[in-house]
C-alpha cells in the first residue's frame, strides 16, 4: 500500500495550542483550507473569550483575513476593511450602506479540550458525529508538568504517521537522545482496533541501556526497564506513553507504580497541504514537578529530536519525489503497525471525500 496521499475531511484535526490563540489573528493552513483563528473577548479582560475560525479569505478581493485586525469581536480585512461578525456573516463593507446578501465567509465548528484547540474540517453538520480523542494529562497541571512546541515539515503527513508508529528509527535517528539499540531490537506488538481507528503498537524492554533523555531527567544510573506503548487515534493523536524504571522494577500487583517514572508523549499530525505538515509535540511528566531547569531540559532536547524527524522526513519527501509514481517499498516486521495506520487512514479518506464525489449519479463516471 503506497502512502497516504489523499486526506481524511469529516475529522477532527488539532489546528493549535490554546495558549496560541488570543487576540492577535492567527493564519494556519488545515488539509488545503486556509483557516483564521482568535479569541472573542471577555467583558473586563483581553483574554479567556471562545475561539472562532473563520475562512482566511475576505470575499472582497481574497486578502487573508488573518492580516487583518480584530474590532472586539468582530474581523476588519486588512485591505478595504470589509468586517466579519463570529459567524463569518459580513456586518460592514465601506462606502456603502448595504452589505452583499452573501457577503459570508465560512466559519468552522471549533471545540478546545485538553489545552488543544481542535476544527472540524468538512461538513459542519456532522461535527457532532465524530468524537474528539482526549489527552487529560495535558491540561491537568496538577499531576503533570508538560512542554511543548510545534514544528512544521515539508512532507505530506503520512510519512509522519509511518515515523511515529514505528520507533525502530529511535536506534539510528535519534542515537544519543532517545535511542538505544535495544529500542530496534526488541519485537513490538501491534493490535488495530479497525472500528475504532486506533492502532495500538507496545515494545517493553526489560534490560535497556537508558538514554541521555531519561538519565538526566529522572537520575537514574544503570540499566532501566522501558517501556513504550503507543495509541493512535487516527488520524491526528497519536500518544506514547513511556515507562521507565531501573531494571527489574516492575508495577505493582494493585497497579500502583510508585518506583517508575511515567512520561506521556503526545503528538497531533495535522495535514497542512500535500507536501507539509504540522507536527504539535508535548512532553508530560509525573515527577519534578516545578523544576524549571528539569523543563528547560527536556524541552529543548525533545525540540532536538523532533528537529532530527524534521530534518529526515524533509528529506525523504525530496527523494520519493524524485521517484516514478508506483514506486516499491519493502516492508518488515516493524511496520505492522504504520501499514494498518495506512489502511484505516485511507478508509477515513474514503469516507470523507466531498460530498459531490460521493453523491455523483451512478454511470457519470
Ligand atoms: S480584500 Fe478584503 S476588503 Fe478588499
Ligand atoms: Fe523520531
Amino acid at each position: 500500500m503506497p502512502h497516504i496521499t489523499a486526506f481524511a475531511r469529516n475529522q477532527w484535526y488539532v489546528a493549535a495550542y490554546g495558549r496560541e490563540v488570543g487576540r492577535e489573528l492567527l493564519g494556519r493552513t488545515i488539509l488545503d483550507e486556509p483557516i483564521a483563528f482568535y479569541r472573542t473577548e471577555v467583558h473586563g479582560t483581553v483574554t479567556g473569550g471562545e475561539v472562532v475560525a473563520l475562512a482566511d479569505r475576505c470575499v472582497h478581493r481574497r486578502f487573508p483575513l488573518s492580516a487583518g485586525r480584530l474590532d472586539g469581536d468582530t474581523v476588519v480585512c486588512g485591505y478595504h476593511g470589509f468586517t466579519y461578525d463570529t459567524s463569518g456573516t459580513c456586518v460592514y463593507v465601506p462606502g456603502q450602506k448595504r452589505v452583499p446578501r452573501t457577503a459570508r465567509v465560512s466559519s468552522y465548528p471549533v471545540v478546545e479540550q485538553d489545552s488543544l484547540v481542535w476544527v472540524w474540517i468538512g461538513d459542519p453538520a456532522l461535527a457532532d458525529t465524530g468524537a474528539i480523542p482526549r489527552a487529560p494529562h495535558l491540561a491537568d497541571s496538577e499531576n503533570w508538568t508538560t512542554v511543548g512546541g510545534m514544528e512544521p515539515i515539508d512532507c505530506g503527513y503520512g510519512l509522519l504517521v509511518d515515523n511515529l508508529l514505528d520507533l525502530s528509527h529511535e536506534t539510528y535517528l535519534h542515537g544519543g537522545y532517545i535511542g538505544t539499540p535495544e529500542v530496534a531490537e526488541t519485537p513490538m506488538t501491534t493490535e488495530v482496533d479497525e472500528g475504532a481507528g486506533i492502532v495500538r503498537v507496545s515494545r517493553h524492554m526489560d534490560d535497556a541501556a537508558c538514554p541521555p533523555f531519561y538519565s538526566r531527567s529522572t537520575g537514574i544510573e544503570g540499566r532501566i526497564t522501558r517501556w513504550q506503548d503507543i495509541e493512535y487515534h487516527a488520524p491526528c493523536l497519536y500518544l506514547l506513553h513511556s515507562r521507565i524504571a531501573p531494571r527489574g522494577v516492575l508495577p505493582r500487583p494493585d497497579g500502583g507504580d510508585p518506583d517508575a517514572f511515567h512520561v506521556e508523549i503526545t503528538y497531533a499530525i495535522t495535514p497542512s497541504t500535500d507536501r507539509h505538515v504540522y507536527d504539535f509535540w508535548s512532553v508530560s511528566r509525573d515527577f519534578g514537578h516545578g523544576d524549571e531547569e528539569m523543563s528547560a531540559f527536556l524541552h529543548d532536547f525533545n525540540r532536538e529530536v523532533v528537529r532530527q524527524d524534521v530534518d529526515a522526513l524533509n528529506l525523504l519527501q525530496k527523494a520519493l519525489d524524485t521517484e516514478p509514481p508506483g514506486y516499491q517499498e519493502l516492508s518488515i516486521n516493524i511496520d505492522t503497525g504504520g501499514l494498518a495506520a495506512r489502511r484505516i487512514l485511507a478508509r477515513l479518506a474514503a469516507q470523507g471525500a466531498r460530498p459531490a464525489a460521493a453523491t455523483a449519479p451512478a454511470g457519470s463516471r
